[in-house]
């Protein structure tokens, strides 16, 4: 089974970037444990991180036929692209939203995920736990695929 991790804005500044709100993780110690993690499970993962919309849209389309599930932390991409939203509607690759953060319990502006009607659930809140939940939601997701 494949993984594919993605990352949207401003994630690659994870450990500097508002560390209260983020924890002081960075992008690659979070890869590092979802490598091991996914290593002991016998899970495959791809991870990879854009500032460019168009790129993840890109990715998205190229996971048809070569990923199982996408776990997608879009950033502030969550709350403004259609065009995520779309890609994810168009693949059809499973896909689980994840935050490091609670965005219910924060601005206002952070409670709408246009992308959330297209994904099977969403993990927020859980700071980098949040990736290591989606690593075992995925498997999860994956076999209640297979029986629809
Ligand atoms: C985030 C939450 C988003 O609202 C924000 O724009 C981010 C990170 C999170 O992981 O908590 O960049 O997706």
């Amino acid at each position: 089974m494949k993984v594919l991790f993605l990352n949207g804005p401003n994630l690659n500044l994870l450990g500097q970037r508002e560390p209260d709100v983020y924890g002081r993780a960075t992008l690659v110690d979070i890869e590092d444990k979802v490598r091991k993690h996914a290593k002991a499970l016998g899970v495959e993962v791809d991870f990879r991180q854009s500032n460019v919309e168009g790129e993840l849209v890109d990715w998205i389309q190229e996971a048809k036929g070569k990923f199982d599930v996408i776990v997608l932390n879009a950033a502030a991409y969550t709350h403004t692209s259609i065009a995520l939203r779309d890609a994810i509607a168009a693949v059809g690759v499973p896909t689980i939203e994840i935050h490091l953060s609670n965005i219910h319990a924060r601005e206002k502006f952070r409670h709408k995920s246009l992308i959330a009607p297209v994904c099977w659930g969403q993990i927020s809140g859980f700071g980098q736990k949040s990736y290591i939940l989606a690593l075992e939601a995925s498997i999860n997701v994956n076999d209640l695929k297979k029986h629809t």
